[in-house]
């Protein structure tokens, strides 16, 4: 339908650069998941900056119970129909479960990613995967790193918990953020962290932000598409907003997050944690 006449509200691609100076500028950044073309086609039409083609895609389009059965084919598939119908919008593309456990392995997944249409991948963990970022980034692959709550790891967490919470905890957070940046990445991305803490790691670091249930003053913010237009007939997290609300399409729905987004009414307060 929005294929071949679809037109982005951004008149050129949006590039790492882009998003770098954004954080520079303080707009922020907007991200939204797609695993397809036609919300990817709407998506740009509504002017989203980035497109994340999560794992998530484990929950919210093959139904199980987490994100570890998706494999690194279920990702390129994904990635390549979402850079069917993108436009001009940055795309990010997961790294599956075990898909990066060693560098090497890591550098001819990200390869397939890459071809398959991907601007960037982006992988869970800390410290640990700094000789993976560092062997991807000289190699011309742009990485985000995720922190915070990792769901690859919900069974070492014993559920979808905040992270950081304890001065403790807090602080290995940005120790790690800090070693990843030093590797170079080029986004780090943190989900369900107090608000406070999402604050302080966005002021420590030179590159972009983006956050999910990690508060209003990371760089950017990213939510599942699903959630956001009240696709989630199952438990429905703090941080998600609905926004097909209002008599809205969904087209329209999209242009509310990115305003609330760029003009920080979303996240609000009671999306946070402390
Ligand atoms: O897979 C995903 O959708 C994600 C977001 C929750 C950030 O990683």
């Amino acid at each position: 339908m929005y294929s071949d006449n679809a037109k982005s509200k951004h008149t050129k691609p949006v590039t790492l650069s882009t998003l770098k100076k954004m954080k520079e500028d303080k707009e922020k950044i907007t991200c939204v998941t797609s695993y397809d073309s036609s919300f990817t086609s709407v998506l740009n039409v509504a002017g989203v900056d980035t497109i994340l083609v999560g794992d998530s895609l484990g929950m919210v389009i093959q139904g199980r119970d987490s994100t570890l059965p998706v494999t690194i084919e279920d990702m390129c598939y994904h990635t390549a129909a979402v850079k069917r119908g993108n436009t001009n919008a940055f795309i990010l593309s997961d790294m599956s479960f075990m898909s990066y456990s060693k560098p090497e392995q890591a550098l001819d997944n990200a390869a397939k990613l890459m071809q398959a249409g991907a601007s960037m991948v982006k992988l869970e963990g800390g410290s640990w995967l700094a000789d993976t970022v560092r062997l991807l980034s000289q190699r011309g692959i742009p990485v985000c790193a995720h922190l915070g709550l990792t769901p690859q790891s919900v069974h070492k967490f014993g559920g979808y918990k905040v992270q950081g919470k304890s001065q403790e905890a807090a602080d290995l957070i940005l120790e790690e953020s800090l070693a990843l940046v030093e590797a170079g990445a080029d986004i780090l991305l943190y989900e369900c962290i107090p608000t406070e803490l999402g604050k302080t790691l966005t002021e420590a670091v030179p590159i972009p932000t983006i956050g999910i249930g990690a508060g209003p003053h990371t760089d950017g913010q990213v939510l599942v598409l699903q959630d956001m237009i009240g696709l989630n007939l199952g438990h429905i997290p703090k941080f998600v907003k609905n926004f097909l609300t209002d008599g809205r399409n969904i087209t329209e729905a999209f242009e509310a997050y990115i305003k609330e987004v760029k003009d920080m009414t979303f996240p609000g307060p009671e999306h946070g944690f402390k």
